[in-house]
């Protein structure tokens, strides 16, 4: 087989995997994005009418907190929207304590319990899911946490399986969370860092199969590849070496819950956190769920409306349907006004595959999400952009 044959299977037969694995996977468990950053950008308000992608809905009960009209969650995987439905459910029945017990421990010593007293609020595809799934939750399954399951989850669980073997490896991990300056952690992150990065770890994470886990496509991996000089592997050593030694941890929920399994009271997002629960209730009604493409959405629901948050979904699109990518950008204008904004990000460090009719259109602020980027306590993507219409 030559050389440009045996490449083109190879892409194939992963791009085969990712569609399988989209199509029947819940994929994250966790929105890997930083609301902090968002907050400060999206300046939500009581007028506000937000376009979101789901993801793990993380996100979304975040803006929630800041009281906007109405927030659309719009995900292509079911199975992200079932996520967020059972959350919302949680928070309408009004138990914090199970709420926490469920999404902050990731574990419930009586979640069949918890589960019948909720479903009453699913609607019957989402229960279908959860009828084979809440199982995920049970704290006395091996793995003890909702956030080692699924496609993201899994590839944890195999991360942090390896790494806890090494009991230093272990403890100093932990330790990183418990330090309150960036001096200590420093020292520590220094200490670990050779630990980490064994011939295993190094070796995964350039493993197409593995990103794939953890919802990360070809096209992303292409991105960085051409534009990162140390590829794959240098580029994750690097942005995790900057995560850990320039951005306080005690508060990186995001880290946290995949490297020991749970959320701590103090160290979890925002929608888990009990002062927030209230606000969030009353006014859980008004996330609208969609189980469709951010096309079909607008295509279906026509409106102006004031805030588009697209995470890095771009990326994909770009590679694989450049003709799809306009037609969203199309959408996207036609259903906004002047002074909409618009938020993404990107794994590469910068984008090039906006079409001139959408440069034209906005404003972008380069030096406002430059200077954000680097605080961001995620800190895998390569570049952020907000924008407004003009
Ligand atoms: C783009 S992914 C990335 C994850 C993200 N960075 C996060 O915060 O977790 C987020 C979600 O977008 C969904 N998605 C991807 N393309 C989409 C599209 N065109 N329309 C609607 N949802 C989409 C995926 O199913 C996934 O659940």
């Amino acid at each position: 087989m030559s050389k440009a044959l045996k490449g083109k299977f190879v892409h194939g037969a992963h791009d085969l995997f990712f569609k399988t694995v989209h199509h029947r996977w819940l994929i994250y468990n966790a929105s890997w994005e930083d609301p902090r950053i968002d907050r400060q950008l999206l300046e939500l308000n009581e007028n506000s009418k937000v376009v979101v992608l789901t993801s793990a809905g993380c996100n979304v009960l975040d803006y929630l907190i800041d009281g906007p009209a109405e927030i659309n969650a719009i995900d292509v995987n079911p199975r992200q929207n079932a996520l967020l439905n059972l959350k919302l459910a949680l928070i309408k029945r009004g138990n914090h304590d199970d709420l926490f017990a469920m999404f902050g421990q990731g574990a419930h010593s009586d979640f069949r319990q918890v589960y019948a007293d909720v479903k009453q609020y699913l609607a019957e595809e989402d229960r279908k899911f959860w009828d084979k799934k809440i199982v995920y939750f049970d704290l006395n399954s091996k793995k003890k946490s909702f956030y080692y399951y699924g496609s993201s989850g899994l590839l944890a669980w195999m991360i942090t399986r390896y790494l806890s073997r090494n009991h230093q490896l272990k403890t100093e991990l932990f330790s990183l969370f418990d330090a309150d300056n960036l001096h200590d952690q420093k020292e520590i992150y220094e200490r670990i860092e050779p630990l980490i990065w064994g011939r295993f770890i190094s070796w995964l994470v350039r493993q197409p199969y593995a990103l794939t886990l953890a919802g990360v496509p070809r096209p992303q991996i292409a991105l960085i590849n051409t534009q990162y000089p140390g590829g794959v592997g240098g580029y994750i050593s690097d942005k995790l070496r900057h995560v850990f030694t320039e951005i306080l941890a005690n508060d990186n929920y995001f880290w946290h819950v995949y490297l020991t399994g749970s959320y701590s009271k103090k160290c979890c997002p925002n929608y888990l956190k009990l002062e927030n629960f209230e606000t969030i209730q009353k006014q859980v009604d008004r996330v609208k769920i969609h189980n469709n493409s951010v096309t079909g959405f607008l295509r279906q629901n026509p409106g102006k409306y004031s805030h588009f948050v697209l995470l890095d979904h771009q990326d994909w699109l770009a590679q694989h349907d450049p003709a799809g990518l306009e037609e969203e950008w199309q959408l996207i204008l036609e259903n906004s006004q002047p002074g909409s904004k618009v938020l993404m990000r990107s794994a590469a460090m910068e984008i090039n595959f906006l079409p001139g009719f959408v440069k034209q259109a906005l404003q972008f602020f380069p030096e406002q999400t430059n200077l954000l980027h680097t605080t961001d306590r995620v800190g895998t993507y390569g570049s952020l952009h907000f924008a407004e219409v003009l």
